[in-house]
């Protein structure tokens, strides 16, 4: 009997299932192999895409890839070469540590600062044509190693990423070790340069734009534990697109809760709070409020609004402003270390509110509102004082005229861009390592008479050592 042939029938039903099952398989493998090499292409693609495209949106950060990226801090020496991307190489990932570009990359245009400072340059990035400002970091102070205040500016700057906080983009070194450049973008104005070239001061709207903006990035620096200690208007930078940017974070430190001890020596004279003058040993970021009220009003006047000679005069000052502290005003300053010294006058007349209302004939153009937040920036007692959030909250933002918008604001010509300057002399930040020094408060509320070296405030007098 022959036997039947595998593939003579079609009408076997078990072949038919082999058959069926053997195409299934054939389909199978065939639509495997479309997939395939449609991901090939899809890959190819995205290389291709990839090379050509200079910005690309998100991506890992990777040490040869720094002309493409401006916010990568640390880059190869040899930058100059041109990439061409003929091959297909797939970028290697590597950490992004690796050598500081060397400062010869970029061509020197002008000194942005001269005399106290003279280490802020602008200058052009000669690979990529941008327009920087090149500061170099002092390292006085620091024989033996990198002075903390040029790693602690550093460190906290790459923490501080936001829109109102000056950009590090990069680290550069010069031919000698000591020679650290840090390369940030080139603004065209500093606020105090500016307040002092402006015929009039800014409009009320133009101030709440300022303001607001420097309340949203010293707000970030906050959030991120991180105190500026010595905001004024002259570390204040504006663009001509009316963006406001915080600068100089040479005194900037991390803090915690509970504070610990520091320094009282920081803030330049004229921003420094009350209690660091009367030595408070603890303090946190209500010493920046403090510093913001000062600016206030100096973008409200167009001039510094305490302007103290030393430490003596510069509280002499502020109280004169303020009114003399009151147990009920604030109720801590007692126990502070100088202010152990104070005599208070027999009688304060308390002013109605806590924190007290600061005389409204300063500030004439100011409204209720902004009065009000000036006055609780500049509260005597720390614990009084608003806090970025509360300031940015405040009704004085929300009343009109509101803020200008940005794109709104007017330009200035710029000093920075073109030319050499000198700055009028204004007092500078303390010196770090520096004692703070013992003062004799003795004499603010006029205990012992004026005397010739007596200097007059608002219904006391004081005396200079
Ligand atoms: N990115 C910048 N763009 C333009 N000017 C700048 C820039 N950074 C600093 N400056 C100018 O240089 C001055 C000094 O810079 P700053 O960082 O405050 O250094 P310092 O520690 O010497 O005070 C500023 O007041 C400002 O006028
Ligand atoms: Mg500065």
């Amino acid at each position: 009997m022959a036997s039947k042939s595998r593939w003579a029938t079609d009408d076997d039903p078990e072949t038919e299932a082999i058959l069926a099952q053997r195409k299934r398989e054939k389909d199978e493998k065939r639509r495997a192999k479309a997939e395939k090499q449609r991901q090939l292409d899809e890959q190819q693609q995205a290389r291709a895409q990839q090379e050509s495209d200079p910005h690309p949106k998100k991506r890992r950060r990777l040490s040869n890839d720094h002309e493409q990226d401006p916010s990568i801090t640390t880059t190869p020496t040899n930058n100059t070469s041109t990439t061409t991307h003929e091959s297909t190489i797939l970028p290697f990932p590597t950490q992004e540590w690796g050598p500081c570009r060397n400062v010869s990359n970029f061509e020197r245009l002008n000194h942005i600062e001269e005399g106290s400072y003279g280490f802020v340059s602008r200058a052009k990035d000669i690979t990529t044509g941008e327009i920087v400002a090149l500061k170099k970091l002092k390292m006085d102070n620091s024989p033996d190693g990198f002075p903390v205040t040029g790693l602690r500016e550093i460190q906290t700057l790459l923490e501080a990423r936001h829109q109102n906080i000056i950009d590090l983009r990069e680290v550069v070194m010069g031919d000698k070790l000591d020679e650290v450049y840090l390369v940030m973008p080139f603004l065209e104005h500093d606020l105090k340069t500016l307040l002092d070239d402006m015929s009039e001061p800014f409009l009320p709207s133009e101030t709440k734009t300022i303001l607001h903006q420097i309340l949203s990035g010293l707000d970030f620096l906050h959030d991120q534990w991180i105190m500026h200690r010595d905001l004024k208007t002259s570390n204040l930078l504006l663009n001509n697109r009316g963006e406001v940017k915080i600068a100089d974070f040479g005194m900037a430190r991390y803090y915690g809760d509970p504070p610990p001890k520091l320094t009282q020596l920081v803030v330049t004279l004229w921003y420094r709070a009350p209690e660091l003058l009367l030595g408070a040993e603890k303090y946190a970021t209500e010493i920046d409020m403090w510093s913001i009220g000062c600016i206030f009003g100096e973008l409200l006047t167009k001039e510094p609004l305490l302007q103290g000679k030393n430490e003596v005069e510069q509280v002499s000052k502020i109280f004169a402003l303020t009114g003399p502290p009151t147990p009920q005003t604030w109720p801590d300053f007692r126990s502070l270390p100088n202010a152990k010294s104070l005599r208070l006058p027999p009688s304060s007349s308390a002013s109605a509110g806590n924190p007290p209302l600061l005389p409204r004939g300063k500030f004439p153009f100011l409204t209720n509102a902004g009065l009000h937040m000036l006055s609780s920036l500049l509260a005597l007692n720390p614990g009084a004082r608003l806090s970025t959030k509360e300031c940015l909250a405040h009704r004085y933002f929300r009343e009109d005229p509101r803020p200008k918008p940005k794109e709104m604001f007017p330009t200035f010509p710029s000093k920075a861009g073109m030319e050499k300057r000198r700055r009028r002399e204004t007092p500078e930040a303390p010196k770090r390592g520096q004692e703070a020094p013992k003062l004799d408060f003795a004499s603010v509320f006029g205990g012992q008479g004026g005397g010739e070296a007596g200097e007059q405030g608002a219904g006391f007098t004081l005396r200079l050592g």
